[in-house]
């Protein structure tokens, strides 16, 4: 349990490992993208994977946000307890104990929405909704270039025809994960955004010629996020990791450091040879992702770039830039993905102007199921 007595104190307090997110870079971050949507008209539903946390989720939404994305059912149930009225759930529901627990979701979101992907997926969602006497809103995923899940974009009309039957499930949308936008150029990925909105909003088209009133096109990701263009096709889009950031996004050029929201702070707790020094902060507080552009498992702010090359369970080795440290001296860390490490845990310790503003739950942290 974090100590509520390090309300106000400055950062030097907080005891490491720990995670940090500066409040005013993440409002910003939060309001530029929000800006971008507006400008754009397109609806943002950000992915709450990358935060995990109602009280980032309800600053999203007063921000202009239509509604939350979640991964998991568990994401959902936590948002929902957050009292935040529209949840999608952008993943596959599968299983007779998630179905049970997406019904009981249903009764108390006002505005629920789920993907689905395959009739193998669809028709025990609809015998669970229809015994329970509910109709959900459905967008069909779409595999547009990712390869994850997805039905291919030619068999979509067929697809929407098969679901046609089933009761409890209204069909209202697309749904597409841009994978393919995580490329490290801006005009790539402005022609990524171009593209991918033209196709959704073309089978939307054949969706609508063949009877079916689809309203919700949804798309996007972080580095996609402030590349659509007026009138691109989609509806919405789901970025999660730009209120955060993370070094993925510096590298691919979608961030600048000072625009990373969030680090891990680490104490520096052995020297043991002049090239050597030794973090508290390994595994269980970086997560074991390198990044994808540059190796690593973080970057300090101060020593600028000096990288954790190597990480055991409780330790992370620092490079040569490290070498100016002494132990006991603190440092902040950014991790190559943050969704991933701020999963590991359990409080958000809120900084402002170098001091402690909150402490904020992440309450949807290991809600993996
Ligand atoms: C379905 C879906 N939508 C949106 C996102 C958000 O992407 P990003 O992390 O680029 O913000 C993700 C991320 O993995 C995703 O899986």
């Amino acid at each position: 349990m974090m100590d509520g007595s390090l309300l106000n104190q400055p950062l030097a307090a907080v005891d490491t490992p720990a995670l940090v997110v500066d409040y005013d870079l993440l409002m910003a971050n939060i309001q530029r993208l929000q800006t971008a949507c507006d400008a754009a008209g397109l609806q943002l539903r950000p992915h709450i994977k990358a935060h995990k946390t109602p009280e980032v989720a309800h600053l999203q939404l007063q921000a202009g946000a239509v509604g939350v994305t979640a991964a998991k059912l568990g994401e959902a149930e936590v948002m929902a307890t957050a009292g935040v009225p529209d949840i999608f759930i952008a993943n596959q529901i599968v299983g007779e104990t998630k179905l049970r627990r997406l019904v009981a979701l249903a009764r108390r979101v006002p505005k629920l929405s789920v993907a689905v992907d395959s009739l193998e997926v669809a028709a025990p969602m609809s015998e669970a909704l229809t015994a329970a006497g509910q109709t959900l809103d459905i967008l069909i995923e779409v595999d547009h270039g990712a390869a994850r899940c997805g039905v291919p974009p030619e068999e979509t009309v067929a697809f929407a025809q098969a679901l046609a039957p089933l009761q409890g499930l209204r069909l209202v949308g697309l749904m597409a994960y841009a994978a393919r936008s995580y490329v490290g150029d801006w005009e790539q990925r402005r022609a990524f955004c171009r593209q991918e909105g033209a196709e959704l909003a073309a089978l939307a088209g054949e969706l609508r010629a063949a009877g079916f009133p689809i309203t919700r096109l949804s798309g996007g990701s972080t580095p996609a996020g402030p590349c659509y263009e007026p009138n691109c096709g989609l509806t919405e889009i789901r970025s999660g990791t730009y209120c955060l950031n993370d070094h993925n996004q510096v590298d691919l050029g979608t961030c600048t450091r000072a625009e990373v929201a969030a680090t891990v702070l680490a104490t520096v707790i052995s020297r043991p040879a002049p090239d050597r020094a030794i973090l508290d902060a390994g595994t269980k507080a970086l997560d074991q992702q390198v990044g994808k552009l540059t190796a690593g498992y973080g970057w300090l702010l101060d020593p600028p770039d000096a990288n954790v090359v190597k990480i055991n369970d409780e330790h992370g080795y620092l490079d040569e830039r490290g070498a100016s440290l002494r132990v006991g001296d603190k440092v902040r860390i950014i991790p190559p993905r943050i969704c991933t490490c701020l999963n590991l845990y359990d409080w958000m310790v809120v900084v402002q102007e170098g001091r402690v503003r909150d402490i904020w739950r992440i309450a949807a942290r290991g809600r993996n199921t």
